[in-house]
């Protein structure tokens, strides 16, 4: 069974192996193929008759019994056949004589030779054999010898041994000439010019013949050497098949032998043709099948495939890989899958690289901010804030705000979000995150030495709660300005109810202007000494005065309100503040400010309550120009009721007003004692109040009847002048913002 299996393999191998050498055989099938080491490519054969063509030349003659076998047609030894050139190399000899001593002559029988190709396959190669003379003084000659048409003759001249030289063959001891087309037979002699010449010394034999020239140029010519060791010269034959053109050999097709798959080509050099394999094709083309298809794919050194190579019959397609264009059988243009990948990739890293460094660029920037705002709030007296808040167990703590909140809030303290402008800084109106509205003022920057003192007051005055002071909230410190967050007051100020001519200035009623009066007095008495440290306001005017919605009055701008604790009570170091108009005269002498101090610029509110006149005014004759002076002396000139407010002489109670008239003059004596405290003042108006029950009066009731009474009373008010010092006050300050409206 194994034996068999065997044999079957054996026999399979066999066949495989015959198939393959048939497949590259350039003979007929049963032929031999080459005789030594030459090929014997058909037409050409030998042995049996079918093995080559009939033509005369291209039966061979293989003699085995020399070692190599010799292969020879006819009496030459065939060294080469060549299906692509149509040619053959064959060995030559030469005509040549030898120098005769004795008789000092050149002489010998093979001076001339004869060559006939008549009726053969063959013809002399004219582009690759040069008919050639060697000698010094030497001639050599070459003629048709049937015809005498063509006839060459060449000569060379010398007198030293060393004359041809790599092959140059230039008439100095050697000579060349080419052959013409077509030539088949001739004669060919060699013959010496000069007797007396020593030249046979180096040059004992002269040569002619036609030799290849390939073989010529590298073979290295001794011209000292004597025929034997000359040897034989190479001479190539062109050689073609039939005596036809193409043309009329395709039409007598018996005798056509170009196979499939292949061309023929006119022959130049004599008669017949030649075949030749189509592009794409190799083998043998003058056997029926023997041009087979090249399969491209296999050798990449000789054709050309930069991407997938496909083979096809005669041909192959070469795409270019994915990504790419163009010809892949000369190049591919444009980027390959791997290009575009790793361009994607480095694309990639590239993007991520400047997608981190951007993100770290930013990373840096926000801990920037972080550390700016670390230190604004140190500067801003943060800690010292913080620390206060934990000091004091009691009360409200301040809340901090970060800098980010507020411009939240502030809608980045957009232009449209101001509430107004003023010495103090700007107030801006807020929404806070939890839907809280707040008042965010940013105030003037603060001054390192006053820092500690204004931290006191911020965590002070939030300590503050009375209904009627606007209450702070809290800070932020983180901005380059403190930003201070109040309550937000939704109806305005005192100043814009009772004084902004948009409004009807005698818009506010009475009862509301006793009630307000009523509650800035309980507001201000309640800091003066209801709060755990004394708070003074410093600031007390009509535009200080907010009015929330129910018209409840609340007292806000502590910016230049300061605690009173002991040490400080008696420094007089600090700028006089307040606004014109509204500043108390003693505290302009002595620089001093007090409770009553305070007590003063209520007064001022009260009187422009009553009257609805600003504090200082341009329109009133200069003595008259401070309210306080017009209110002062229309009292003692019993001119009350002429400048009060027509609204109020209505609407009020005759008693009223002269109370409330008599309080304010108290409020603006000129000396603090005689100033009455602001309890003493919330309490009379809260009297008037409580008797008020009701808010207006018959219209007609009062006018005429209270003039007297009341006038006499004002008149008998003791009244101590600080007119001059108000006054230049109010001039040097220039414009105030009562004043510019
Ligand atoms: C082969 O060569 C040998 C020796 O040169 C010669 O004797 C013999 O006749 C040759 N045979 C043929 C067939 O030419
Ligand atoms: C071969 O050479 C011999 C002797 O040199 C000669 O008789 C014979 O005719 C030659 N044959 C051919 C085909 O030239
Ligand atoms: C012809 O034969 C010589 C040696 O005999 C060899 O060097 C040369 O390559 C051959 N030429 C061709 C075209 O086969
Ligand atoms: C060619 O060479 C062979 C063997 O060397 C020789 O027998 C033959 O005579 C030579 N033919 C010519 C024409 O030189
Ligand atoms: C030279 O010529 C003489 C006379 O003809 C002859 O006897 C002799 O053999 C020749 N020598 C050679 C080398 O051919
Ligand atoms: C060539 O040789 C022949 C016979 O051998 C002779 O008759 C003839 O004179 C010679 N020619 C020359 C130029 O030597
Ligand atoms: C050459 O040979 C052919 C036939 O082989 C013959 O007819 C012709 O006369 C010969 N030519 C010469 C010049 O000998
Ligand atoms: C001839 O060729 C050889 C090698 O190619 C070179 O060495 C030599 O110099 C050449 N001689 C001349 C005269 O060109
Ligand atoms: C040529 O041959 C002669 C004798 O055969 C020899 O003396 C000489 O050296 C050779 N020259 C060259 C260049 O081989
Ligand atoms: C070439 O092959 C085709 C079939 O493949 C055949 O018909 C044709 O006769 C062949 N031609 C030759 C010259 O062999
Ligand atoms: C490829 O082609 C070159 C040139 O024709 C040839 O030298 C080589 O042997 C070929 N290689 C293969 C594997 O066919």
């Amino acid at each position: 069974m194994v034996k068999m299996n065997l044999q079957v393999l054996l026999l399979l191998w066999l066949i495989g192996l015959l198939w393959c050498t048939e497949a590259v055989s350039q003979s007929k099938p049963n032929c031999p193929e080459s005789c030594g080491n030459i090929v014997v490519p058909y037409p050409f054969g030998f042995g049996e008759k079918g093995c080559f063509r009939p033509e005369t030349g291209f039966e061979l003659i293989c003699n085995q019994s020399v070692s190599p076998p010799m292969l020879l047609s006819r009496n030459n030894s065939v060294l080469n056949i060549s299906l692509d050139e149509g040619t053959v190399t064959v060995n030559t000899s030469m005509a040549h004589m030898c120098y005769n001593n004795s008789i000092k002559e050149y002489v010998g029988s093979s001076n001339h030779t004869m060559t006939n190709l008549t009726g053969t396959i063959f013809t002399y190669s004219d582009t690759r054999n040069m008919f050639t003379g060697i000698g010094c003084d030497t001639y050599a000659y070459i003629m048709d010898s049937v015809t005498e048409l063509y006839k060459s003759f060449c000569a060379s001249l010398c007198n030293q041994r060393y004359v041809i030289t790599n092959g140059s063959c230039s008439g100095v001891g050697c000579c060349n000439t080419p052959i013409p087309k077509g030539l088949k037979v001739f004669y060919m002699g060699v013959g010496n010019l000069n007797y007396q010449s020593k030249a046979w010394q180096f040059s004992p034999c002269i040569y002619a013949f036609v030799a290849d020239r390939d073989w010529f140029d590298s073979s290295k010519i001794n011209i000292s050497d004597r025929p034997d060791r000359m040897g034989d010269s190479r001479v190539v034959l062109d050689w073609a098949v039939g005596t036809e053109t193409c043309q009329s050999a395709q039409k007598r097709s018996r005798d056509y032998t170009c196979g499939n798959n292949s061309r023929c080509d006119n022959y130049n050099n004599g008669n017949g043709y030649r075949c030749k394999c189509k592009e794409g094709y190799e083998g043998n083309p003058y056997l029926p099948y023997g041009c087979q298809d090249i399969n491209e794919c296999s050798n990449s050194s000789k054709y050309h495939c930069e991407g997938t190579c496909k083979n096809t019959e005669g041909n192959y397609i070469c795409s270019c890989p994915f990504g790419k264009h163009g010809d892949g059988k000369v190049s591919c243009k444009g980027f390959g899958i791997i290009t575009i990948v790793s361009g994607v990739c480095i694309g990639v890293v590239f993007l991520l690289l400047i997608a981190s460094s951007s993100w770290l660029h930013r990373l840096w920037k926000i801990r920037k901010q972080i550390k700016l705002k670390e230190r604004l709030f140190k500067r801003n007296g943060g800690l010292l804030l913080q620390q206060q808040i934990s000091f004091n167990q009691v009360g409200v703590k301040p809340k901090i705000f970060s800098a980010e909140e507020l411009e939240k809030a502030t809608d980045n303290y957009n232009e449209t979000r101001v509430l107004g402008k003023g010495g103090g800084g700007t107030v801006y109106k807020g929404m806070l995150q939890n839907g809280g509205i707040v008042a965010i003022k940013k105030s003037m920057t603060v001054e390192e030495s006053q820092l500690a003192q204004f931290i006191n007051e911020v965590a002070l005055l939030s300590q503050v709660d009375h209904r009627n002071v606007v209450k702070l909230l809290g800070c932020c410190l983180e901005t380059e300005v403190p930003l201070l967050v109040y309550e937000f007051v939704s109806n305005g100020t005192l100043f814009d109810h009772i004084h902004d001519m948009r409004d009807d200035a005698s818009s506010m009623p009475w009862g509301d202007r006793l009630r307000i009066a009523t509650e800035i007095a309980r507001a201000l008495a309640y800091l003066h000494s209801a709060a755990s440290v004394p708070i003074f306001h410093r600031d007390i005017k009509c535009g200080n005065i907010l009015l929330d919605e129910n018209y409840r009055a609340k007292v806000a701008d502590f910016g230049i309100s300061r605690s009173v604790s002991e040490e400080r009570t008696h420094l007089t170091t600090m700028m006089v503040s307040g606004t014109p108009g509204y500043v108390d005269p003693e505290y302009l002498q002595s620089l001093q400010f007090t409770d009553k101090s305070d007590v003063y610029s209520f007064g001022v509110v009260l009187v422009e309550l009553l009257t609805g006149e600003r504090p200082i005014s341009y329109s009133r004759p200069s003595e008259e120009r401070s309210l306080r002076e017009y209110f002062i002396l229309s009292m003692e000139a019993d001119r009350l009721f002429h400048i009060l407010d027509n609204r109020m002489t209505k609407e009020a109670a005759l008693k009223e007003l002269v109370e409330v008239a008599k309080l304010a003059k108290r409020c603006l004596g000129f000396t603090g004692r005689e100033r009455p405290t602001m309890k003493e003042a919330a309490a009379v108006l809260e009297d008037l109040r409580s008797s008020h029950g009701h808010p207006s009066l018959p219209q007609n009731s009062l006018a005429g009847d209270i003039a007297e009474p009341s006038s006499r009373s004002l008149h008998n008010a003791n009244v101590q002048e600080s007119f001059s010092l108000v006054a230049s006050f109010g001039i040097e300050t220039g414009s105030s913002r009562e004043d510019s409206n």
